[in-house]
């Protein structure tokens, strides 16, 4: 069962949106001092500019997932006791265990709430969103922090220029409330095959290869990607799901305010968009500053558009990553930009910056 369907009389809606980036740019001119590449290939192959790097000892993904949870609590007003749950979507947690939620929680002092970690990869933000949603549906909690995070520069080879010119490090989020109004999170399609899963992972550090000198010896603590195969599977992917949630909720391109998609490679983005008959002013892309951030892309996209959205906005999100995970998502817009504009002065203004 794959399709999501949710229920027509509450549903769940973002209220808020918050984000952490760090300051340290690494651009297309020092990756050409690091690996053999050149800012024209990587350019006109990914889209991509610079990405940010979290430097400084003992700053890990909570460190920025709870930054921008902060950022989340203030925009909207709300104490941190008020949170009932707290989802953390990543795959670059600070240790195996405890939970970056618990980490997250502890930081914000989130007293009342209870959470976990979610590990779909680029997906990650689709899938915990949709789980928040359906906790909020089910009546459960009322108050519910998703969040999105990757260091993955802490897993990149800097000598491996197929991976390395792709990534970069941030948070961002969103804060999911009932909504009775007719906007929020309206529907679902998400999808995993396993079958895919060697195409793109990090083999060492789990159950079956722990640890050892031999598997640092193999660089088994990085990312491996198949590059051409990922690429191929995440654009029919991305774009079979997005063109599916349009026609079973019988919308068509006008209809569609803004695509939101994973951003891994503006080329996919494109073909995707291309399906949906989008044209490029309906997407949100912010991927040549900040690269691929994992689980982060699709709320950070989020953050920097949130000046451009009104109340009753359809988006379509979609994303592909590993696993192979994939997915789109349906929400109507909650609340009018100029709120937003007001409670966070810093927000930049996406169209102003393009
Ligand atoms: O976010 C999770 C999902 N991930 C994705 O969606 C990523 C999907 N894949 C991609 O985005 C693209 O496959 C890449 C950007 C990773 C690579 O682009 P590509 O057009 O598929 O390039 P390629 O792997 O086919 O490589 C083409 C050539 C190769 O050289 P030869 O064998 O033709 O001589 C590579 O060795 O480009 C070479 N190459 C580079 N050259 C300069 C690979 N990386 C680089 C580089 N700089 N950084």
């Amino acid at each position: 069962m794959t399709s999501v369907t949710m229920s027509p009389d509450i549903h769940a809606a973002i209220t808020a949106v918050g984000h952490y980036l760090p300051e340290t740019r690494l651009t297309n001119q020092d990756l050409m001092k690091l690996v053999d590449t050149t800012d024209e290939w990587i350019k006109s192959r990914t889209g991509i500019e610079e990405r940010r790097i979290l430097t400084g000892e003992k700053k890990g993904v909570s460190y920025m997932a709870a930054h921008a949870a902060q950022e989340i609590l203030d925009k909207r007003g709300i104490q941190a006791d008020e949170i009932d749950v707290i989802i953390v979507a990543t795959v670059t947690a600070d240790m195996s265990f405890p939970a970056t939620a618990c980490l997250v929680q502890a930081e914000i002092g989130a007293t009342n709430a209870w959470g976990f970690d979610l590990s779909a990869a680029c997906t990650g933000f689709l899938f915990a969103l949709n789980t928040g949603a359906g906790i909020i549906e089910s009546g459960r909690a009322s108050k519910v922090l998703v969040i999105g995070s990757d260091k993955m520069s802490s897993i990149t080879d800097y000598t491996d220029r197929k991976t390395c010119v792709l990534f970069g490090d941030a948070a961002a989020g969103v804060l999911l409330e009932p909504d009775a109004n007719n906007n929020g999170i309206i529907d679902s399609e998400l999808r995993m095959d396993g079958h895919g899963w060697e195409a793109l992972c990090m083999l060492g550090g789990g159950s079956l290869h722990p640890a050892t000198h031999d598997t640092v010896d193999q660089k088994m603590h990085y990312i491996q990607q198949d590059g051409q195969t990922v690429f191929k599977v995440a654009v029919k992917g991305m774009a079979d799901v997005a063109v599916e949630i349009m026609e079973r909720n019988h919308l068509t391109s006008d209809d569609i305010r803004f695509l939101v998609p994973h951003q891994a490679n503006q080329r996919i983005i494109d073909a995707v968009a291309r399906r949906m008959k989008l044209d490029p002013d309906r997407i949100m892309l912010n991927i040549s500053r900040y690269g691929n951030t994992t689980a982060a892309t699709i709320p950070l996209c989020l953050h920097d558009w949130e000046l451009d959205l009104n109340e009753g906005d359809n988006l379509v999100l979609a994303a592909f990553g590993g696993g192979f995970t994939w997915g789109a998502t349906y929400l109507r817009w909650a609340y009018d930009s100029v709120e937003a504009k007001h409670s966070d002065p810093s927000l930049i203004d996406a169209q102003q910056v393009l």
